[in-house]
């Protein structure tokens, strides 16, 4: 990190969802680095302990158990980000689910509905509740996490590919939505990270993740970390006249 890069969010407040997770972790950790203050929210079924090891040393976030799909847990989770921290100037709406793989005919609508109701309806729910407060306060900056999932298509992914669509859709209606105010909401769209994501996924569809680490124009896969400065990047002012923007990180995967 350059020194110029260090303690840039001082004084800040990162509300970060899915925080336990491979990108959730790696982003709170670059976020704290630069001086923000973590408050971190995950499922109430999820290890934390990773999160807390990716930090650096002293530092504690405010950790908070929520479902993104259960409304009440939303409130609460921005509720008691406020209380605790007393504002909110960034918010990295992150969790998310793969679901299965299977063709649309063979998709079970189950899953489509559980894979649209976390990635998109808790998305939703969580600019419902953190927007109206930026909003208030004149200034912060959203983060939604899509995918280029969100910009393509692929086969045996319907749940995945149709939630992260409409993320880039919440997006930029949330964006002119903030805009007068001062509040900036973008995207980041991830390829193929180094991640339990997607090597799950590559085992699932019987390959795995060095393999398709070969059909990216970049020949490797991205890290959790090169995901997290993007974040960082929207988060901060260097970025301040980004709004409704979709930030591509995925080695060419999309250009080709
Ligand atoms: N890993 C990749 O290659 C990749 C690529 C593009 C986009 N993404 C997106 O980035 C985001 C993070 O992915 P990741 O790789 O860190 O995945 P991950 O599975 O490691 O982390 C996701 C986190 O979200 C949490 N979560 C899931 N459902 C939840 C719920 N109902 N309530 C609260 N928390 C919940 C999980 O507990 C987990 O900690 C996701 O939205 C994912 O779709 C990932």
């Amino acid at each position: 990190m350059g020194a110029d890069k260090e303690r840039e969010l001082d004084g800040k407040v990162a509300l970060i969802t899915g925080a336990g997770g491979c990108i959730g972790r790696s982003t709170a950790a670059v976020l704290a680095r630069r001086g923000a203050r973590i408050v971190a929210v995950d499922h109430p079924a999820a290890d934390l302990s990773a999160l807390s090891a990716a930090l650096p040393s002293g530092v504690k976030p405010i950790l908070i158990e929520a479902d993104v799909t259960a409304e009440e847990d939303v409130r609460r989770y921005v509720a008691s980000a406020l209380a605790e921290a007393g504002r909110i100037d960034i918010f990295f709406n992150n969790a998310g689910i793969e679901g299965p793989q299977a063709a649309i005919a063979d998709y079970p609508v189950r899953d489509f509905r559980r894979v649209l109701d976390v990635n998109v309806v808790g998305v939703f729910m969580g600019l419902q509740a953190v927007l109206p407060e930026m909003v208030r306060q004149g200034s912060g900056s959203i983060i939604n996490a899509s995918s280029i999932a969100g910009m393509i298509g692929a086969t045996n992914m319907a749940g995945y590919i149709a939630s992260k669509h409409a993320v880039l859709g919440l997006t930029r209606v949330a964006a002119l939505e903030g805009a007068a105010a001062g509040v900036r909401v973008n995207s980041v769209h991830p390829g193929f990270i180094e991640s339990r994501m997607l090597s799950d996924i590559a085992v699932r569809l019987g390959s795995e993740a060095s393999a398709l680490a070969e059909t990216v124009p970049a020949r490797r896969l991205g890290t959790p970390e090169e995901v997290a400065n993007a974040v960082a990047f929207l988060a901060s002012d260097d970025s301040s006249y980004m709004n409704g923007a979709s930030l591509v990180l995925d080695g060419g995967v999309t250009v080709g």
